[in-house]
């Protein structure tokens, strides 16, 4: 009979232990329900994104591509300058004035757009369509490239060079009877 009441005692405190093992576990389980969750969450919100912005990248990147980087021949017909002096240009605008790549265009493919503007007199409309941007990217860019073409003036721009009356530049002759 002395024995009875340590023998439920030892019952009762194994079954709390019992107790607390099962809801350390159910909490483990949940824990781990969560972080798959969140997981899953992720996995859909970025993946979809990451995949389209390459994707866009390089179809994007098409245009400028075959634009500039074909042939020597289309360079000098679309941006009135060949691939050399068009990489010059890059790396100068990049260097001395810090052009920048923006998130999802490349300095280059700016300057591109900038030139082929300038040479062929175009719209932004035209541009937009071609280079698959919008409008808005387009008019940035453009003026971005802009003031950093116009505050390199000094480096870019032929700087015209007075013409003295003993010239023997064989054009000059035309202007003579004005002395
Ligand atoms: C590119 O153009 C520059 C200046 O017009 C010229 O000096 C150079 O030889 C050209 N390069 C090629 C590969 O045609
Ligand atoms: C770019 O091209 C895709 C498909 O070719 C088109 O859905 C999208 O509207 C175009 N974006 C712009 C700004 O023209
Ligand atoms: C032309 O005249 C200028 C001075 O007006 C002189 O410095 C220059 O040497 C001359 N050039 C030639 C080719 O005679």
């Amino acid at each position: 009979m002395a024995h009875l009441p340590l023998i439920v005692q030892n019952d009762r405190r194994k079954r709390i232990d019992l107790a607390i093992t099962i809801w350390l576990q159910m909490c483990t389980v949940a824990s781990w329900f969560l972080v798959a969750l969140g997981a899953i969450h992720s996995l859909h919100t970025y993946r979809p994104r990451v995949r389209s912005y390459i994707l866009d990248f390089y179809a994007k990147r098409d245009y400028v591509k075959r634009l500039v980087y074909a042939s020597d021949g289309t360079c000098i017909e679309q941006v009135r300058m060949n691939r050399t002096i068009f990489f010059k240009l890059c790396e100068m605008l990049q260097t001395l004035r810090e052009l920048k790549s923006s998130r999802n265009m490349l300095v280059d493919e700016q300057v591109v757009m900038f030139l082929h503007i300038i040479s062929h007199h175009l719209k932004n409309r035209v541009i937009k369509h071609h280079f698959n941007r919008s409008e808005e990217t387009v008019s940035r860019s453009f003026h971005n490239v802009l003031n950093v073409v116009i505050r390199l003036q000094d480096v870019l721009f032929k700087k015209a060079e007075p013409i003295t009356a003993n010239s023997t530049d064989p054009r000059w002759k035309w202007f003579k009877v004005l002395e």
